[in-house]
């Protein structure tokens, strides 16, 4: 059924036009800025990966990407405050413009720790990309990304590369699951 995944979903957060002029914002942004420094985008597997395609091509100077995992959630809603790497660069970052592309922000946990790893492997400079942050009341993130897509309500959203237990990637938007749907 054509409708199965759209069928899952309380409300559109974000359009297919919104994110298209959102991630040119940041591309603009982000070539201005890093003018002439060739900067590496460390895309943040698996949610980023469409954000940070999109991102790329959005980019109008030269740059490099390269892939990291991290599992913060497992394929639950909650963040467990626990990150693990589960698959790590390729490219020697030390001395190298880093810009950490990132799909959500929540708690900002998994930013935070990245970062600090990051820093360590002595970078020139680190950056955070973040395509989303959630609006939680009465609490800041860990981390404040230089740039930012757009803030979301505090519910779980999936969708342009944002997940539940794997699923909704693929749609084109972004959106509100129905609680119903992992409340079971
Ligand atoms: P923290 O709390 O560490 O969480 O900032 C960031 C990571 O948690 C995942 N996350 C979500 N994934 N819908 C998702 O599909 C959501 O609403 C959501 N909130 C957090 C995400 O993987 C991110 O990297
Ligand atoms: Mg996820």
């Amino acid at each position: 059924m054509a409708d199965e995944l759209a069928a899952d979903i309380k409300s559109v957060i974000l359009t297919e036009g919104q994110i298209r002029g959102i991630v040119q914002r940041m591309g603009a942004e982000i070539s201005r800025d890093y003018e002439g420094r060739n900067p590496l985008i460390v895309a943040v597997l698996r949610g980023a990966f469409v954000f940070t395609a999109d991102l790329l091509r959005s980019i109008t100077i030269p740059c490099e990407v390269d892939f990291m995992a991290v599992s913060s959630y497992g394929d639950g809603v909650k963040s467990s405050g626990v990150v693990r790497i589960i698959k790590d660069l390729s490219t020697k970052v030390e001395g190298r413009d880093l810009i950490i592309a990132e799909d959500i922000l929540d708690s900002g946990l998994t930013l935070s720790y990245l970062v600090e790893l990051l820093k360590g492997r002595g970078p020139k400079s680190v950056s955070v990309a973040a395509f989303s942050i959630k609006d939680i009341p009465n609490h800041a993130p860990a981390i404040n990304p230089e740039y930012v897509g757009a803030h979301v309500p505090n519910e779980f959203i999936v969708g342009y590369g944002l997940d539940y237990a794997e699923k909704y990637r693929n749609l084109p938007y972004v959106g509100v699951l129905k609680p119903e749907v992992y409340q079971g």
